[in-house]
């Protein structure tokens, strides 16, 4: 049994790698312990990043990925939950990649679940409270807040005709279209949310999720199994839209939805939840920007909004979403990457 759970070591490229658990491994932890449920945890640069965040947020604590093979067995989704319930020193857990198999797989060992985990069905935040266990799902909030760091209070009552369009019909996209439809919104929506996808089952779920939302908003769901496809939706956007590329693409696979023929929105925005990898999308924005009046984004803040959320959530303490102190947690992790 090792003494102690991290253990780093230089790669052949120099990059520190660290020891991630397995369901077969788990270990009581000897510290207070965060766990990052993914896939391949040992490599990702949060490994180096929380360690400067919870000397700057004065946690008492350390990190611990746990690897699980993409859609592994339910048995071991449900060891490591019941391992974090039972576990002292197991504070709570940030979940990539298995938000919804996990909770699918667990989720009657939760003693509380969030509204969004119930509405989306999947759980990216695990924490304690007075004993019990607790599944959220924080995208919705953390994508709401990415989105409002670069789309001002008021705009799509301002821009009455724009719309918004999600290429990708992911977890990422279910947390978005909640976030800009909400009727608490008023006329501050996009006139229409439009969803391409290159299947049609995410589509078909994604409605289903819609349809229990209760939102006014107009819905269409577009099955582009070609970028071709996706071109000419972008294409047909009115001036001021959004555009969103949730596939994935650029990062987790090669490429982008559409081709260099799509044309963006003019004075519209281009976001790419991926802030890292050959971001295809990010640059064919780019190379519209200055002559369409474009804003582009990448996913550098919901990257931090989703890391910040959670660890509020199970440490809990409070981070602000913006001013300074936000500031200095993307400049330690840009720093610590
Ligand atoms: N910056 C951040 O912190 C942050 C936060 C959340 C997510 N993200 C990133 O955002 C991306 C989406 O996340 P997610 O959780 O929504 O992922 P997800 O649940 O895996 O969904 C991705 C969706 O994109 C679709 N897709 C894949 N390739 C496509 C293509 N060529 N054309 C059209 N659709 C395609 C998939 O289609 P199928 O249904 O056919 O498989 C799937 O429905 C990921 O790369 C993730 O890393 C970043």
């Amino acid at each position: 049994m090792p003494t102690s759970n991290v253990s780093s070591a230089a790669s052949a490229s120099g990059a520190a790698a660290f020891t991630a658990f397995t369901a077969a491994t788990l270990r009581p932890a000897e510290r207070p312990t965060f766990y990052f449920i993914g896939v391949t945890t040992g490599s990702s640069s949060i490994q180096r990043v929380f360690p400067a965040w919870a000397a700057e947020l004065g946690l008492d604590a350390r990190m611990q990925g746990i690897d699980l093979p993409i859609h592994a067995p339910d048995d071991q989704y449900r060891r490591v939950v019941e391992f974090i319930r039972d576990d002292p020193g197991s504070l709570g857990a940030l979940v990539t990649t298995h938000k919804i198999d996990l909770y699918r797989a667990a989720r009657d060992l939760f003693d509380e679940r969030d509204f969004f985990a119930e509405l989306t069905g999947e759980t990216s935040c695990i924490s304690k409270r007075a004993g019990g266990l607790v599944a959220h799902a924080k995208d919705p909030i953390s994508s709401g807040l990415a989105l409002d760091a670069f789309i001002p209070a008021g705009y799509w009552s301002s821009h009455p005709g724009a719309t918004a369009v999600a290429m990708g019909a992911g977890g990422s996209t279910v947390a978005m279209s909640w976030y800009l439809t909400q009727p608490g919104r008023g006329d501050d929506r996009p006139a229409e949310f439009v969803v391409t996808n290159r299947s049609q089952p995410r589509l078909d779920s994604l409605r289903r999720i819609h349809g229990r939302l209760g939102a006014d908003t107009p819905f269409r769901y577009e099955h582009c199994p070609r970028p071709e496809l996706n071109d000419a939706l972008v294409s047909s956007q009115p001036a001021g839209s959004l555009i969103v590329n949730a596939t994935g693409l650029g990062k987790d696979a090669p490429g982008s939805p559409i081709t260099d023929a799509a044309v963006f929105p003019r004075g519209g925005f281009a976001w790419d939840l991926n802030y890292r990898g050959e971001l295809v999308f990010l640059d064919q924005a780019k190379a519209q920007a200055a002559a369409a009046g474009l804003t582009v984004e990448d996913g550098w803040v919901y990257f931090l909004h989703g890391w910040t959320q959670v660890i509020a959530e199970v440490f809990q303490i409070e981070i602000p979403t913006a001013g300074p102190q936000f500031d200095r947690l993307s400049e330690l992790a840009r720093a610590a990457r």
